[in-house]
């Protein structure tokens, strides 16, 4: 396994010497809500299901989300979280160059690495905003047959306007395209940017990750869908039972009851917007860090006066956990991302951004 996610809240209560229960992590980008409501019912009435051997293609599960996209269930696959999907792919579809467009998560070419394939990076720069080059993007992809999108992109918090993802994916028909639309329920309007009820492309694979918007990340639960022949290709490496019991429950009870799902997006919606405009507004005017807009809760900033990780190790001391993006293919050792969480929560970062910004 490849080493460099957020989230090591073990590490960090070591250095400190305090419990791990001390630590606020606004390092991995998660629901500040919290899960919907029923999860935890559910999962206390539903613990006797471990008792028996899930079912093995996890086919109800991918029912109830095909149903909710409107597209066939045939065209789903449920997975051990999306990650089973971003290291499975490329050697699933026999790919030989693979384009990531970054700076991204590490993943992608973590699994390329794996598997001995090769990749390379379009990576778009600060002066833009993290906004893509769609026309240099276009000229790698056809070079490549396998291109990995996070859309929107984790770290950047970069957004991809769809009909410029369209002309790519039209202008590309014998290259595959990922599209990772795991934080995309976050942002307003994400229906109509995403691409699960949109299954019209032979040559596109989109994953749908339930870790982040439901707040589940131990489950490990994500979904893949696209075009027939892709699937038939990812299902010849699928593993029997590879989604446990409880998740499936879980996921199935989310997808039987349809009209809470928008509710809880909108209701997360709202709260990320409103939260994060009073965050930013707390940084306002404040020297030494830039902060990248972008529609995420999770905001990318970069330091001028320090290294990202003498920074983290500053707002460490104050028991919160960010994330020193230093391992981020194109970003340089001064950027680092915090995911805003409750009010509270976001003050006390703000108070230890000042802090340490200040070199106290
Ligand atoms: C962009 C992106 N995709 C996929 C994942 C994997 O999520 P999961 O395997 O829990 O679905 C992550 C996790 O951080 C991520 O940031």
């Amino acid at each position: 396994m490849i080493q460099g996610h957020g989230g090591n809240k073990q590490k960090l209560a070591t250095r400190l010497g305090c419990p791990v229960e001390d630590i606020i992590d606004m390092s991995s980008n998660l629901n500040p809500l919290g899960p919907p409501e029923r999860i935890h019912r559910v999962i206390r009435e539903k613990l006797t299901a471990i008792h028996a051997l899930p079912e093995p293609d996890a086919a109800s599960m991918s029912r109830g989300f095909a149903r909710y996209h409107g597209i066939d269930p045939a065209s789903v696959i449920p997975g051990n979280g999306t990650t089973f999907f971003i290291y499975t792919l490329p050697v699933a579809l026999g790919a030989r160059q693979v384009l990531i467009l970054g700076p991204t998560y590490s993943d992608y070419q973590d699994a390329c690495t794996m598997y001995g394939i090769a990749y390379s990076h379009c990576l778009a720069g600060k002066e833009t905003g993290f906004q893509p080059d769609m026309d240099l993007v276009s000229a790698q992809a056809a070079q490549s047959d396998l291109v990995f999108i996070c859309n929107p992109n984790n770290p950047t918090g970069a957004l991809i306007p769809k009909p410029d993802l369209e002309r790519l994916i039209r202008r590309h028909p014998d290259t595959c395209f990922v599209m990772d639309e795991s934080y995309l329920p976050f942002v307003e309007e994400a229906e109509a940017l995403s691409f699960v009820s949109d299954p019209g492309y032979p040559n596109l694979v989109v994953l749908s990750s339930m870790s982040k918007i439901f707040r589940i990340p131990g489950l490990r639960t994500g979904f893949l869908s696209g075009s027939q022949p892709l699937i038939d290709k990812v299902m010849a490496y699928y593993q029997p039972w590879s989604v446990n019991s409880l998740a499936q429950e879980v996921i199935q009870d989310i997808f039987n009851h349809p009209e809470t799902i928008l509710p809880f997006y909108q209701q997360t919606r709202n709260y990320i917007q409103r939260e994060k405009e009073r965050f930013l507004a707390t940084l306002d005017g404040v020297a030494g860090i830039r902060i990248f807009e972008a529609p995420t809760y999770f905001i990318l900033a970069e330091l001028e006066n320090f290294t990202a990780p003498e920074f983290c190790d500053r707002v460490g001391n104050d028991r919160i956990l960010i994330r020193d993006c230093t391992n981020f293919r194109g970003l340089s050792g001064r950027f680092v991302r915090f995911s805003l969480k409750t009010r509270d929560i976001n003050q006390l970062l703000a108070r230890s951004i000042k802090k340490a910004l200040s070199g106290e």
